[in-house]
């Protein structure tokens, strides 16, 4: 083991150090769900701290306690600076006055209004009628804020008109608007729907803040960018600080054993393809979105990978095949047959999946329980005479749940209630359930664990292993060069290349960056 401080003396600043944040023993329940026990952190003022754990092990709780969304049920209390405030009875205004700003990790963005308007609400613009001098000085302010951040977008543009990593970009933007009044930023997940390039930029600017002496709480599943950006860790498990201690002091496999608790993850081994199997999906002169003149096939029992940049136009690609994007050329064949689907609902009944890239925006019914979200894809099968038969649906959602070790109360509790990587699986879950010939995975593990993303990768190996194929675009390089038997590289809608053999990673990425 290593020195690992396996809890901090709570409210007990070192001498070396001005306390930034101080959490001093914070527990909330939901119902029966411990979800945060007596948890106590510190980070100095100017610090990164990163807090870890796996899905639904609490971070998403206390990053919604620190802002007043939720209150906790002890005795807790929380301290910025000088300031504290009890834990039971923060609330937004008063987590404000403390300093703290967030970017949440459903963003919390109003997706019908303008970036101007987002901006307001937190920028002290207040109120609704702006007079044309103020609306002149939101406009210059948030221009600033998106020159700052080298956002390619207009103050009048709508957020939902955004790519996801844009409004991502935004929501960090808003937050740490108000430089003077903000001292401590909580990002949950910031990077996860982030490109590297822009991962990267956001790391860089959330050290030089720190050095200017902001200090931060970042929540992440990605390990190698925690041991870039962050001083100090605290791992949750099950609502439990497990770990806490200097970055440079814990390994990534101590990391992963504290996240893990040391579940094993299977390994996932499969059968090589078979050779000469008519093609499950053939794809000829593809033109959709960027992407133009484009050929491949996929046999059942493969999985083809497409590495290529932000705006290569991989998920055009998945989108063309599935019906949910017109096609501006080219021909699908599938099961033998041509097609050109209109809607995706067609394309579900020729057996094909899609997990989407936003899961927020284009995958869950958010006011639907677990199990709805898991059988929305073939309701018909348990329908008798047009009524749902709700118990054998539940007794399905049940089995799928366990399956997928999907962390919730019941399945029958709102989906909304899940942790992000949790609903992630659900989304997993219920394509899989389809037993498609042909699944579309775009960024399939974004925002799930280390331990689950193996569980993930071993239930889309043995789905494979029985013929499924597969069309995964993930921009996690690990991932892609893991499963896929073969890639392909996108560069600006072109495919430049077919790796089928000693794929590697750095071999993927210098192809992706290649000039030209
Ligand atoms: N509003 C709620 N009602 C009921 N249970 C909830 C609610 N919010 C969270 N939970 C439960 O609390 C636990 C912790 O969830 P939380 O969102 O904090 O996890 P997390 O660590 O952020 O996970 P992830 O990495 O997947 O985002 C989970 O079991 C979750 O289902
Ligand atoms: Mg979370």
């Amino acid at each position: 083991m290593s020195s690992v401080v396996n809890r901090i003396e709570a409210g007990a600043p070192r001498a070396t150090d001005l306390p930034g944040l101080v959490v001093t023993d914070v527990t909330k329940a939901f119902g029966a769900t411990v979800a945060l026990n007596e948890v106590s952190l510190e980070v100095g003022a100017g610090r990164v701290h990163a807090l870890l754990g796996s899905n639904g092990s609490g971070k998403s709780t206390l990053v919604k306690i620190l802002a007043g969304v939720h209150q906790a049920t002890g005795e807790g209390q929380i301290r910025v600076g000088e300031l504290a405030v009890p834990a039971s009875t923060i609330s937004p205004a008063s987590s404000a006055s403390l300093g703290l700003r967030f970017v949440h990790q459903q963003l919390g963005l109003f997706p019908q209004l303008t970036i101007a308007d987002n901006f307001a609400a937190t920028a002290g613009f207040g109120g609704r009628s702006l007079s044309p001098i103020n609306r002149h000085s939101l406009n210059r302010r948030t221009r600033e804020m998106l020159a700052q951040f080298r956002i390619d977008a207009d103050p009048e543009d709508r957020v939902d008109r955004l790519r996801p990593a844009v409004q991502t970009l935004v929501a960090i933007g808003r937050a740490m608007s108000d430089r003077d009044r903000a001292k401590v930023l909580v990002l949950d997940e910031p990077t996860e729907a982030l490109p590297e390039d822009e991962t990267s930029r956001l790391l860089t600017s959330i050290r030089n803040l720190a050095a200017d002496g902001l200090t931060f709480v970042i929540v992440s599943h990605r390990l190698a960018e925690v041991a870039e950006v962050a001083d100090e860790v605290t791992v949750l498990r099950d609502g439990n600080v497990v770990a806490s201690g200097p970055t440079s002091q814990l390994s990534r496999a101590d990391l992963v054993e504290h996240i893990t608790g040391n579940r094993v993850a299977v390994p996932r081994r499969r059968q090589a393809v078979r050779v000469g199997a008519a093609p499950a999906v053939k794809v000829e002169s593809l033109s959709v979105g960027p992407v133009r003149d484009l050929s491949f096939d996929v046999a059942p029992g493969e999985i083809l990978g497409i590495a290529g940049l932000v705006g290569s136009g991989r998920s055009a690609i998945l989108e063309g095949i599935f019906g949910a994007r017109p096609l501006r050329g080219g021909q699908v064949t599938i099961g033998g047959r041509s097609q050109r689907f209109r809607h995706p609902g067609d394309a579900i009944r020729a057996g094909i999946g899609l997990v989407p890239e936003s899961r927020t925006h284009q995958g869950l019914f958010l006011d639907r329980s677990v199990t709805e979200n898991i059988t929305a894809a073939r309701v018909e099968k348990f329908r008798i005479r047009g009524s749902i038969r709700t118990s054998r649906e539940q007794a399905h959602g049940r089995m799928r749940v366990a399956e997928f070790a999907i962390k919730s109360s019941s399945a029958q509790a709102p989906i909304a209630t899940l942790s992000g990587g949790n609903q992630q699986k659900a989304i997993l879950a219920r394509w899989l359930d389809t037993s498609p010939a042909l699944l579309l995975l775009d960024e399939p593990t974004r925002g799930v664990d280390v331990g689950a993303r193996a569980e993930i990768h071993a239930v889309i190996g043995s789905a494979v292993e029985a013929g499924m194929a597969v069309i995964i675009v993930s921009s996690d390089l690990d991932e892609l060069c893991d499963l896929s038997d073969r890639v392909i590289i996108l560069r600006r809608g072109h495919a430049t290349h077919m790796l089928d053999s000693g794929l590697t990673v750095g071999k993927v990425a210098a192809l992706m960056h290649e000039a030209g």
